[in-house]
């Protein structure tokens, strides 16, 4: 079994000054369980500074496997945190956010509304999620299935002839 280190942050100025609960960072990480422990769980608010510290700080200092992000994705003008993500990154995963777009629009057309990231710093992957617990469920739930070889091969694990065995 795998045990890899996670981290979510929840991005949210409300749920930060306690207007509403947060019910999305609790959600992830109970996704994540099965697959190792959720070493820290944030709620912060939509401040692009302090969002890009902590995922600094989880990268570099933790070596977290991957950070996951949720809030702050979206077109308001608060929504900052794939600026931060981005001002955070070595290399850019874009495939990630594609293939969770791409489903999601199935389910509903504002999924095209989400403009979040999915990067890499250091050894650390970083994925912003959507802020509702529904949209969470939904984008984790397309890449689940692949964050195991996600992270391994982040980690330089496999070789590339075991990559053309791909399933
Ligand atoms: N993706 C899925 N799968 N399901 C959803 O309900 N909601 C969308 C979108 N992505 C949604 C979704 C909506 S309504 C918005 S505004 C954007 O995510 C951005 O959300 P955020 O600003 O909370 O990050």
């Amino acid at each position: 079994m795998s045990d890899f280190r996670f981290a979510v942050i929840t991005v949210s100025t409300s749920g930060y000054r306690g207007q509403r609960p947060d019910l999305s960072g609790p959600l992830i990480a109970s996704m994540l369980a099965p697959l190792g422990t959720v070493i820290e769980s944030l709620l912060i608010p939509d401040d692009e500074e302090r969002i890009k510290a902590e995922l600094i700080r989880l990268a570099d200092k933790f070596l977290i496997d991957a950070v996951f992000t949720t809030g702050g994705t979206g077109l308001s003008p608060d929504d900052r945190t794939p600026e931060a993500t981005l001002a955070a990154a070595d290399r850019a995963a874009p495939g990630i956010s594609e293939a969770m777009r791409m489903k999601s629009i199935e389910i509903t057309p504002r999924a095209m509304l989400s403009r979040g990231a999915a990067v890499i710093r250091g050894k650390t992957l970083i994925v912003n999620l959507p802020g509702s617990p529904k949209a969470c469920e939904e984008n984790l739930s397309v890449f689940l299935p692949v964050l195991s070889h996600a992270i391994s091969t982040i980690r330089g694990e496999g070789s590339h002839n075991e990559s053309h065995t791909y399933k």
